[in-house]
């Protein structure tokens, strides 16, 4: 068999079945690339001859698909620090929103900043994740919120992926609040569907359109108008529901099919039959649970009973989630909401994936997937859920490219 290369003496976590083996995992395996996708795994005991190829010694580590990034606001101008000491004061994340602060006081700032500030600052936050193994990032608009800040928000989204070798799914969130030149929710909705979402979809920035149906946000009923908009266009959707209180965001998503319902705290136990009934992947944001300081976990036990796909991200954001570690992610998820560290990885790789619409192509090690793949010097994958700042990966391959790692005295 004639491949580009191979690598052996590893561990493969593949995060193929959920409910199979654990983690997919194959001790002492043999993985092959050619053509940047995986053209082979499997035992080593097993593997086909391989001729004339560079090797690559992996030293008893493990191999775990590329993470990914499934939800974040990685792009916007300033940040929040003063707003989070004013709710050390007491001040809850509402009041502020109410008095004209949070996601306004970000869209004001992300307005004001220059392209080149708003790309650089957005850069040295993925490069955080990247270092971490995130191969795959979605980025949201949202702190535009006119059509020309919204435009440059994912343009810049869309240049990210050139300067760095990770793949970058971009969301237009134009109902993320209401703008301050705005008095009226609704005139506003009607702004969105029917001036910026066209133009952003004409000018191909958007690969799904997002929201937020919230008492601090949009109604149920705005938010349809939103999703029948994106419909319209050949958008698929998804949401931030469920997150302060109980609006019916999810039962929407899902009578639309859409892609993710996101953060979910306030979830109703019986809706998560729906969500898998709609192939709804539910995606965890453990990070703004923390910092808002929440009470109440998204119902796990119910999504686990109706076998909803969780995905797991960092909310990456200036405001409720100021956090640019996917591994830390993974970490609260387990300590706060309960996952098992397998449904954490499960969650940064499959699901995160299917959650992208990406699930024939990454988040797995498996014959004929992207060859985005991390060597990790651990023991057990249960490691990079239960350590914090403790693992980075030693390589990274890209689409079958070496493109880094902590430890380049393995090459
Ligand atoms: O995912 N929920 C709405 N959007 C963000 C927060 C945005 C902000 O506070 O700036 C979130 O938590
Ligand atoms: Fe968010």
């Amino acid at each position: 068999m004639q491949v580009d290369w191979i690598i052996k003496n590893v561990n493969l976590a593949t995060m193929q079945d959920r409910g199979g083996t654990p983690y997919g995992k194959i001790e002492d395996g043999l993985l092959a690339v050619h053509n940047k996708k995986i053209a082979w795994l499997g035992k080593r005991s097993d593997s086909p001859v391989f001729k004339n190829t560079t090797v690559i010694d992996g030293d008893n580590g493990w191999l775990t698909p590329g993470l990914i990034d499934c939800h974040t606001h990685l792009i916007y101008g300033g940040d929040r620090a003063e707003e989070f000491e004013k709710r050390l004061q007491g001040k809850s994340y509402e009041e502020i929103a109410h008095e004209g602060g949070g996601i306004n006081s970000t869209v004001t700032s992300t307005r004001n900043a220059s392209n080149e500030e708003l790309l650089a600052s957005a850069l040295h936050r993925l490069k955080q994740l990247h270092a971490e193994g995130v191969t795959t990032v979605e980025i949201k608009s949202g702190y535009g919120l006119d059509l020309v800040t919204e435009v440059r928000m994912l343009k810049i989204a869309r240049d990210l992926q050139n300067q760095l070798p990770v793949t970058v799914k971009t969301t237009f969130l134009g109902a993320h609040t209401l703008p301050p030149e705005f008095n009226d929710k609704d005139d506003y909705i009607d702004f969105i569907c029917q001036q910026v979402m066209p133009e952003i979809h004409k000018q191909n920035l958007a690969d799904a359109v997002d929201l937020f149906c919230e008492n601090i946000g949009f109604t149920s009923a705005q938010s349809k108008k939103v999703f029948e908009a994106a419909k319209q266009l050949g958008l698929p959707v998804k949401g931030h529901v469920e997150q302060l209180t109980y609006s019916g965001g999810a039962r929407l998503i899902a009578e639309f099919n859409g892609l993710s319902a996101d953060h979910l705290e306030y979830l109703a136990d019986d809706e998560a039959a729906i969500l898998k009934q709609n192939n709804v992947v539910a995606v965890l944001l453990p990070a703004a649970f923390y910092y808002l300081h929440e009470k109440k976990i998204p119902p796990i036990n119910a999504l686990r009973k109706a076998n909803v796909e969780m995905a797991v991200a960092t909310d990456c954001n200036p405001g409720s989630a100021p956090m640019a570690s996917l591994l830390l992610a993974m970490n609260q998820a387990c300590v706060l909401f309960e996952l098992t560290p397998e449904e954490a990885l499960f969650g940064t790789t499959n699901c995160a994936a299917k959650a992208l619409g990406l699930g024939e192509h990454k988040g797995q090690l498996q014959t004929g997937y992207d060859a985005d793949i991390l060597l990790w010097n651990i023991h057990h994958p249960a490691e990079l859920s239960y350590g914090i700042n403790m693992n980075k990966p030693q390589r990274i391959w890209v689409g079958g490219s070496d493109v880094g790692g902590d430890d380049v005295s393995t090459s």
